[in-house]
């Protein structure tokens, strides 16, 4: 009988060091591996109990630190749990050491999880064999035995042996490596620092590099051998980072290596392995003829990203994964941060605007959770990985930032990595800090509490009478099933507000309070002609005006709109198009508010405004309704002709100004507005006739490859193009391009609530408005397994489903006036 019944390990007995050698095969597929691990007693037990999953397990050996004599000893599986159970030979001791050691052999995964194997072919048309791990959060239990849960960190020595054409890396820096039998070699890395199990990495294969050396750290980008030319800017990159990161935090890189590797084939976008950073090819390399402005900012970003969690995940880890936020949001705040810091020309800001944006309406589903909540089964914990727990965290910790001034935030930083360095911690131990240097002036534990531990957010409603401001919150809720809404009352946050108004500008304004109750009043120093609640929209939460002030400020967007920074502008599009589905504004009020655009010439408002009405055409064009959807393209067309006319097929300018080129060219290409397709046919059928060697500007790539695409031949040869093509990024585009006439992709490898998973159910759902789309698509999902409906995922898709129905009762005749 299996000695233990729960998910979670029992804590009577710890690791402390690991010596795991491996050698996989990797044409056969499979690897020998042994581990020995140094447990220590923290109880008095008989039991040890780990993970351990798809090992063929020949021989286990205990051996306790005392006698030293190896005992050979049984073990018990119980593969629902992905554990196993070593009854000791003796009782162990409060206190003492033990260590066991464990043979085995096993599979190299064929999915992208784990210890896997991919194969491709290279530049001369050769199949070339890869292996990688990716262990988060649960797989590193399928590569050796091991106490797979974050909190037990312990130290580990690696071992791989391989044959002499591959290089083999791994966290640490390599010691020593040895001919060994048949013409093998085996690599020994030095001993690791102390750290979780997800965070364990080794890879073999093919590979070249390029390095740095940065104070002692040497920086090295590898890649397979044909693309190493396209590794020179995330070398720059990483090493301005890691510079800038060890000044922030005052704390140095702990590792004499940092390697960043483009692999071959990836699931995730990159992963934070301790000293080994896994990425995409197309997330790392950069190559200068193709690459457009996004694709650069996409590589610094998780450059920036993967950096941070050295700090933020791997230093200091979540206990558990209820807490993934503060690895996750961290990381995804310090990304823009940083990128705002020392590059400040990709205006990284614009994302993290349109981020929130995202994020919020994600939140306002009922089928959300609160990014503290607690998890237990392996669907749950990889259910964490959404946008919630990346954005929602890194928006609260903005707020918190702006709220207590970059220099206290820095400070708390600083204090909570110091403290817990080489441990994990739980959310309180970071609020626990901020208390520490706020010093009794501010609870902000408090304060944060309602936003980690409640899902959704606030909508704050604002009235101004003389120069009073009266404002009250409550739960913005888009779903108005009457169902559902009671329970919403008790709902209440802590909520920062700050304001602007025509007599007091950005850089005089600073939070006036704290709303706290459900209600409450803010006195304004004079009378204003408009006030501007949620400044720069730094707060998480939607703000609702009283008519007048609505007025007032649509009166001043036409009048003038730069008084208004260019966040807030595209905050009021986002919230009156918000508050508009959720009927709080007439739609036509909206569409009054966006009548300014044609004086908008920034990125972030024209993006939104894009956006918004991209989804009432979607919605119309699935529905059907053509002539509404056209009227409502000429509509907005006529709004920003002049931005759209004024635009070249070009890659000048800065990147923000690149970024609304893009934006500009595919909505006039995707609906036949202006000369843009022809234009655009122009340019794919002479890099057509070049034979694909003609560069073309890479911010309108895609465009031109979607134009192009829309022709028989011109997919065919997009597709040609795509199989033998060496750069990642032009290979993206051109994929972008060939699904948007036709998809056919092999979906069968990804696990259930996986990130990729949630992006495909989301991304084929989420225009549906019909009932009959709705039972159609619950239908799918309930005739797929148990835990496949009931992944949050799929819930949100109903959800949004239902919605898009409701959207469309309320507002189709609104549209119909209107347009
Ligand atoms: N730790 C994650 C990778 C990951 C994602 C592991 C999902 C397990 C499940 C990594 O730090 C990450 O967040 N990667 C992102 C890129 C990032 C820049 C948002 C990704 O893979 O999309
Ligand atoms: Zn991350």
């Amino acid at each position: 009988l299996f000695p233990w019944a729960q998910m979670r390990l029992p804590t009577t007995v710890i690791p402390l060091r690991y010596e795991l050698n491996l050698h996989p095969n990797l044409t056969s597929m499979t690897f020998r591996g042994s581990v020995t691990i140094s447990i220590q007693a923290i109880q008095a037990t008989w039991n040890i109990i780990l993970h351990s999953t798809g090992h063929n397990i020949s021989r286990v050996t205990f051996m306790s630190a005392v006698s030293s004599q190896e005992k050979q000893v049984e073990i018990l599986e119980y593969p629902f749990h992905e554990q196993i159970a070593i009854v000791a030979p003796e009782a162990l001791l409060e206190g003492h050491n033990y260590s066991l050691r464990i043979e085995y052999s096993a599979n190299i995964s064929r999915s992208y999880y784990g210890f896997y194997g991919i194969t491709y072919t290279d530049e001369n048309r050769e199949k070339k064999y890869f292996a990688a791990t990716q262990f988060e959060p649960l797989a590193a239990r399928s590569a050796f035995p091991c106490f797979d849960e974050p909190a037990f960190k312990a130290t580990f020595i690696i071992r791989i042996v391989r044959d002499a054409q591959y290089t083999a890396l791994s966290n640490m820096p390599k010691k020593s490596s040895v001919l060994v039998e048949d013409g093998l070699v085996q690599d020994e890395f030095a001993e690791s620092v102390k750290m979780s199990t997800y965070l364990v990495a080794f890879i073999v294969g093919e590979m070249k590099n390029l390095s740095q050396d940065m104070n002692g750290t040497l920086v090295s980008v590898y890649a397979v051998p044909e693309k190493i030319d396209q590794v020179h800017h995330a070398l720059e990159t990483t090493v301005k980072l890691l510079e800038f990161y060890q000044n922030y935090f005052e704390i140095q890189y702990p590792l004499k290596k940092l390697d960043l590797v483009a692999i071959p084939d990836f699931e995730a976008g990159a992963m934070e392995n301790w000293g080994l950073l896994t990425f995409r090819e197309e997330t790392l390399l950069y190559d200068n003829n193709t690459s457009s402005v996004a694709d650069r900012k996409l590589v610094t970003k998780i450059i920036a990203h993967e950096l941070a969690h050295q700090w933020f995940g791997n230093l200091v880890t979540m206990q558990w994964w209820n807490d993934l936020w503060l690895n996750e949001g961290f990381a995804t705040f310090m990304e823009y941060f940083s990128l705002e810091k020392i590059f400040k020309e990709l205006s990284s800001c614009e994302d993290f605007l349109d981020a929130r944006f995202k994020t919020m309406k994600k939140d306002s589903l009922n089928a959300s959770h609160p990014i503290s909540s607690s998890v237990q089964s392996s669907e749950q914990i990889e259910e964490m990985f959404d946008s919630l727990s990346y954005f929602k965290g890194a928006s609260l910790l903005l707020m918190l930032k702006t709220y207590l001034s970059e220099h206290v935030f820095q400070h708390v930083i600083i204090l909570y990595l110091h403290n817990h360095s080489y441990a994990s911690t739980q959310s309180d131990d970071l609020w626990d800090s901020f208390n520490e240097v706020t010093n009794g002036t501010l609870d902000v534990k408090k304060i944060m509490k309602t936003w980690t531990l409640q899902k959704g957010f606030p909508l704050v409603t604002v009235q101004r009478k003389g120069k009073q401001l009266f404002v009250k919150q409550e739960r913005f809720f888009l779903n108005m099933k009457p169902e559902i809404q009671p329970s919403d009352a008790s709902y209440l946050w802590h909520i920062p507000l700050s304001y602007v108004t025509d007599r007091r500008n950005y850089s005089e304004y600073q939070l006036v309070s704290l709303l706290d109750e459900k209600s409450g009043v803010i006195n304004l120093t004079e009378e204003v002609q408009w006030v501007k609640v949620n400044a720069n929209m730094t707060g998480y939460y939607i703000v609702h005006y009283a008519d007048d002030d609505w007025e007032a400020l649509i009166k001043q967007l036409k009048a003038d709109p730069y008084v208004l920074s260019d966040k807030d502008r595209a905050n009021l599009i986002n919230n009156i198009f918000e508050l508009a589905g959720l009927g709080k504004v007439p739609l036509r009020r909206a569409f009054d508010l966006i009548d300014y655009l044609g004086n908008e010439t920034h990125t972030a408002p024209i993006t939104e405004a894009l956006f918004q009405t991209g989804l009432i055409y979607n919605l119309l064009e699935k529905l059907g309704h053509m002539d509404l959807a056209s009227r409502l393209v000429s509509r907005v067309f006529k709004l920003l002709q002049n931005q759209i006319q004024q635009q070249t097929w070009t890659d000048e300018g800065t990147p923000s100004m690149r970024e609304l080129r893009s934006v500009l060219l595919e909505f006039a290409c995707a609906h036949n507005l202006e000369n843009c397709s022809a234009t655009a046919m122009k340019l794919f059928d002479s890099w057509v006739a070049s034979n694909g060697t003609e560069s073309l500007p890479a911010d309108v790539m895609t465009t031109v490859f979607k134009v192009g695409a829309k022709t028989d031949k011109g997919w065919t040869f997009l597709l040609n193009k795509y199989v033998s093509m060496g750069s990642e990024a032009e290979k993206n585009k051109i994929l972008e391009a060939l699904a948007s006439s036709e998809d056919v992709r092999r979906l069968y490898w990804f696990h259930l609530g996986s990130y990729t998973i949630q992006s495909i159910v989301a991304g084929s759902t989420h225009l549906f408005s019909t009932k009959a789309h709705l039972s159609e698509v619950q239908a799918f999902f309930e005739n797929q397994s148990e835990a496949t409906f009931q992944l949050r995922c799929v819930r949100e898709a109903l959800e949004i489903i239902q919605l898009n129905i409701q959207w469309v009762k309320k507002n189709l005749q609104t549209l119909r006036w209107w347009l």
